[in-house]
């Protein structure tokens, strides 16, 4: 639709960025974290360990400083988990409550809204050990880690995620170092989505106890969600495109909105045998959830074909990158869409579609937690990076929400992906999205100093001009 005036963004607009506390905090082990997944998982080759990241955990007021210059006025960050309950359940770790204390505190104290992910990857690996979420404890885990953070936090953070990218965990788990699948499994897709049955759980009883506890407070789901096109106009690659966008996208919000299984993927798993087993009280806690808003991911869409059945099952796949399912859909490269350095394609109009159908299927506000550009920064003698095409990247896909907006979504705020450098889910930390550069190699630490991309220049005038001046 061409629109003649764009709605402005609106005045209380939350111009922000994100991170997550795994990939920026370093500090993994000390000051009483006990270690996550994330910490005792093999390393991909190649790639940094999580020892000292962009070690935000030390230089915290001087990044929230920067933001603070960059004129944010939200920060999406993550709560390390194994770092308030070292060993997931049990003893509190008092200096894990103090460190998150101060970054709420820091910023608040430049205006700026902490929106907080509850979890990001980064399983305690205590309770990895004993299943992770394929045990059916981890709704009571994840409900008790919860409630600590609502009664520590609750008085100052307005905005709660629940699970971040619970899809990505689902579909594509062993990339990102999370998906636990037991010894001795005999039906493994089972086995996956009744692990993704106990999130679901974990996440409307979340939702329920923030809302009892927190009436002022807000929370939401933070799924990755890319709207599916299909290859072409045939009825199969439109039928594709339904079954990928049920299963990777409506799934997820479908039950967090609604508390009902999608029926696309339901009919799937029955004919598999994999539809995960209900425990006395569970469809009752998906129906008491109920989001205020929908955070939610965007990178870039997907597109399918028909399925000619000899796909295989792509839980190896990235993010962003599917291969396809025997009998639902398989994966076609956009002809039409340029890629990343890292080869993810890029799709500003994508956004606004992904947005558009949102709003059409659940009418809830959106706030967008993670968009952006992975790519090999270059720091210039002279301390600068030129990252035009971090901007442009931006600045494409923020115009695309200024039309959503003038649609008639609802946006409450945009959070890309990253605030600073920080390591990246499977490709360390050559891969960089951040407004500020962190001076670090993968294995040579430097100084760790923060120098200001063009791309923060050009963030902080957006910002000022509350998304006028692109
Ligand atoms: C999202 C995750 O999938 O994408 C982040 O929530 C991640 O944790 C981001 O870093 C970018 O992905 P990657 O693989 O490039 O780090």
């Amino acid at each position: 639709m061409l629109h003649k005036n764009l709605k402005p963004f609106p005045q209380t607009f939350l111009w922000g960025a994100s991170t997550s506390a795994y990939q920026v905090e370093g500090a993994n082990l000390i000051d009483g974290k006990g270690p996550s997944c994330q910490d005792v998982k093999q390393v991909p080759e190649g790639t940094s360990d999580l020892t000292v990241c962009a070690d935000h955990y030390h230089r915290y007021k001087e990044d929230i400083a920067l933001m603070a210059e960059m004129g944010f006025k939200a920060y999406r960050f993550s709560i390390s988990w194994s770092r308030i309950l070292p060993e997931g359940t049990g003893d509190v770790n008092p200096k894990g409550i103090e460190f998150y204390n101060n970054l709420i505190n820091e910023c608040l104290s430049h205006n700026i809204q902490p929106i907080i992910t509850m979890f990001h990857f980064d399983m305690p690996a205590k309770l990895d050990e004993r299943g992770s979420w394929s045990n059916r404890e981890s709704v009571d885990w994840f409900v008790n880690f919860a409630r600590i953070l609502f009664e520590n936090y609750g008085d100052r953070v307005k905005y709660w995620l629940t699970i971040n990218e619970q899809n990505v965990l689902t579909l594509s788990g062993p990339v990102i170092g999370t998906l636990h699948i037991p010894e001795g499994c005999t039906n493994e897709l089972k086995e996956i989505y009744q692990q993704n049955h106990h999130m679901l759980v974990a996440q409307a009883k979340a939702m329920a106890l923030c809302h009892e506890l927190l009436p002022d407070a807000k929370i939401g789901p933070a799924p990755n969600i890319s709207l599916v096109y299909p290859a072409s106009c045939k009825p199969e690659d439109v039928q594709a495109a339904q079954n990928f966008n049920a299963l990777r996208n409506w799934l997820y919000l479908d039950m967090s909105v609604y508390g009902v299984y999608n029926n696309l993927v339901w009919a799937y798993l029955e004919e598999h045998d994999a539809c995960p087993e209900f425990m006395p009280g569970d469809e009752e806690a998906l129906k008491s959830g109920h989001p205020d808003f929908i955070g939610f991911n965007y990178y870039n869409t997907a597109t399918v074909a028909a399925s000619d059945g000899t796909e295989i099952s792509d839980v190896h796949a990235d993010q962003q990158n599917a291969q396809g399912i025997a009998g639902l859909y398989r994966a076609f490269r956009n002809p039409n869409l340029p890629k990343t350095e890292f080869g993810w394609e890029i799709d500003p109009m994508g956004f606004r579609a992904t947005i558009r159908e949102m709003y059409s299927r659940y009418r809830l506000p959106m706030i967008v937690t993670e968009n952006g550009l992975g790519a090999y920064d270059k720091l210039t003698e002279d301390g600068k990076v030129h990252d035009s095409y971090r901007i442009k990247y931006l600045r494409d896909h923020i115009e695309q929400v200024q039309l959503a907006i003038t649609d008639g979504c609802e946006m409450l705020g945009y959070c890309p992906w990253s605030a600073l450098d920080l390591i990246s889910t499977h490709e360390g930390m050559v891969k960089r999205y951040g407004f500020i550069y962190v001076d670090r190699d993968e294995f040579d630490l430097k100084t760790l100093d923060r120098y200001r991309k063009d791309s923060f220049y050009w963030y902080k005038k957006v910002i000022a001009s509350n998304g006028s001046d692109l």
